[in-house]
């Protein structure tokens, strides 16, 4: 049904930039035109007339039924998923149809209010505010003006209580950056909202649906504000959230989607093995996924389609810009919660499962560090790497062989004179370094990588691969090289790392079965084991690095070296 206020509000209330410049006049002199040709975004929230973008309401098909279904509810995701996306359009949707008020605003600025609940209390107020007045809604929605004058503690239940009762249609408020409310602040601002959801049935006026959008799950908001996540307190704040949703993140068919429409506006294609990579690199991270799409579009200035290869090297740039991005999830790393995951991941050990361990968990997994289900493994190629980079960044200090004097007459890479390198530099160097490293458990495994990588990197890629609970390491060194013939060539090089550990016994069996099949996966006839001695009575420092010949279960040839 076709309703007047409806379509009168479709145009007026899209917070897109063009209808703000025709209804508002405030932003006449700020907003620029769009520009014509679109481009992949990195900096925050989509926007339909500027940038390339998946339509973000389909990502989030329960959260409009819970809305109409009068629900208070939890969307949680991690950084740079597109929440902010998503909710935002589902409010201009939402409010165009007729029947609906739906507002997103955040709740960023509270945060530096601290426990300071009035202070805070009074910053969201001023948000919701703003938020109101740049929709370009009509008056008879806005809220109130004044905010009705309470104790601080109760102005947010009153407020928006009296915008309810005066405005003609179903209010919904969407919380976004919720997880800015810290301690009291919290439980000040859920309590209020349940005691206004809670009076809903005996005709008091309030919102019909709330959406509480941050990183974390309304479990951990219980742990945030001193609760128990454990026991259910019928007087919680928490009690009245319905559910809580969780955006994921891109499948490789809305890769597939989202890079056709630059080919569609300029007939540049990504070639299936392209889209299949970034696949790989990125598993459908949001933000990483337009990352990689932007450096190969614009800043690489790639012509013709674009191709796997320069995948990888958009992947380089990427890292070695550190992107924002990138570089919060890394400031997270020495957080003892995040350590204490993030350790054993990077060690490839078994994390003791303790209770506090699984808040941990939930924890980081919140921020995205870790895939979403078992194993727990690094979410995702590209935040290994920075992650291995970063803990790595010291010990590549310390290196001071040149990478090019690895490099063989014949173009390949002297793999067995770079493992006696790394005996050398572990002997004058690991103790210290060992002793140094922060992810003190993970530390060889960091140190041998880090050594790697200073090397490998000018010439040729480095690939890791491991998960906690598996004890090892996988290592494949990818070496391009010219034939005889003149023809392109990979050199191919498996390495598998291992740690001896106290009272344990020798992982040399075991490592030379897991090498074996990661041998036969990637079809390679020889590999090397590394086995790091951690026990108190390993060798001292000046004998350690020793090479023996070792044969795989289904018998290939190995070289293990004893670090
Ligand atoms: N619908 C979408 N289509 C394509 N990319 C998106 C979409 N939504 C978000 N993104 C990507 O995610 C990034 C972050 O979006 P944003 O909405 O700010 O996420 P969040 O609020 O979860 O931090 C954007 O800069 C863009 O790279
Ligand atoms: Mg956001």
């Amino acid at each position: 049904m076709e309703r007047g206020p409806g379509r009168m509000l479709h145009d007026l209330g899209g917070l897109d930039a063009e209808s703000r410049n025709r209804h508002c006049g405030r932003w006449q002199n700020v907003t620029m035109r769009p520009p014509r040709a679109k481009y992949y975004n990195t900096t925050g929230p989509c926007d339909p007339q500027r940038h390339y973008m998946l339509p973000p309401t389909p990502r989030l098909p329960q959260a409009r039924v819970l809305i109409d279904m009068d629900r208070y509810f939890v969307l949680h995701a991690p950084r740079q998923t597109g929440k902010t996306t998503a909710l935002r359009t589902l409010a201009s949707e939402l409010t165009a149809e007729g029947d609906i008020a739906a507002l997103m605003f955040s709740c960023e600025r509270a945060k530096a209010a601290g426990d300071d609940y009035a202070a805070a209390e009074s910053l969201l107020l001023d948000s919701l505010r703003q938020a109101a007045e740049w929709s370009g809604w009509p008056d008879e929605l806005l809220p109130p003006d004044p905010w009705p004058q309470v104790t601080p503690g109760s102005r947010l239940a009153v407020a928006l209580t009296e915008w309810c009762r005066r405005c003609p249609r179903r209010l919904v408020l969407f919380f976004d950056e919720i997880d800015a409310l810290q301690g009291d602040s919290m439980i000040s601002i859920l309590s209020q909202l349940r005691d206004g959801h809670n009076a809903r049935p005996k005709g008091q006026p309030f919102p019909a649906s709330v959406v509480l959008c941050g990183l974390r799950d309304v479990r951990d908001y219980k742990v945030a504000s001193g609760g128990d996540p454990g026991r259910s307190n019928p007087a919680s704040p928490f009690n009245i959230i319905a559910e809580s949703l969780r955006l994921g993140d891109f499948t490789a068919d809305q890769i597939a989607e989202l890079y056709g429409q630059h080919t569609q506006a300029t007939g540049q294609e990504f070639a299936k093995d392209a889209v299949d990579r970034v696949f790989e690199l990125t598993q459908g991270q949001p933000w990483l996924v337009n990352a990689l799409a932007y450096e190969i579009s614009f800043q690489m200035g790639v012509t013709g389609a674009i191709i796997a290869g320069q995948v990888d090297e958009a992947k380089e740039r990427l890292i070695r810009a550190r992107a924002t991005h990138l570089d919060s999830l890394v400031a997270r790393l020495h957080e003892p919660r995040v350590k204490r995951v993030m350790e054993p991941v990077v060690a490839g050990a078994f994390p003791h499962v303790d209770p506090t361990f699984s808040d941990d968990l939930s924890y980081v997994r919140d921020l995205g560090l870790i895939k979403q289900k078992p194993p727990l493994e690094v979410a995702n190629s590209i935040y290994r790497e920075v992650i291995l980079r970063v803990l790595g960044d010291p010990t590549e200090q310390y290196v001071m062989a040149d990478p090019r004097s690895f490099v063989l007459p014949d173009g390949r890479f002297d793999l067995p004179r770079l493992l006696q390198e790394f005996v050398v530099f572990w002997r004058e160097h690991g103790e210290v370094l060992i002793r140094q490293e922060g992810y003190h458990e993970a530390a060889c495994q960091i140190i041998l990588m880090a050594f790697l990588h200073r090397l490998v990197n000018g010439g040729g890629y480095l690939d890791r691969e491991y998960a906690a609970g598996t004890k090892r390491l996988d290592v494949l060194v990818r070496w391009p090289y010219t034939g005889p013939d003149g023809e392109r060539l990979m050199q191919r090089e498996a390495m598998e790392l291992k740690v001896w550990r106290t009272g344990g016994d020798d992982p040399l069996p075991d490592g030379l079965a897991q090498l074996d099949r990661y041998l036969d996966r990637l079809s390679l006839p020889t590999g090397v084991l590394v086995i790091f001695d951690r026990r108190p009575e390993a060798p001292p420092w000046k004998e350690r690095g020793g090479f023996e010949q070792a044969t795989t279960p289904s018998g290939r040839q190995v070289t293990v070296l004893r670090a």
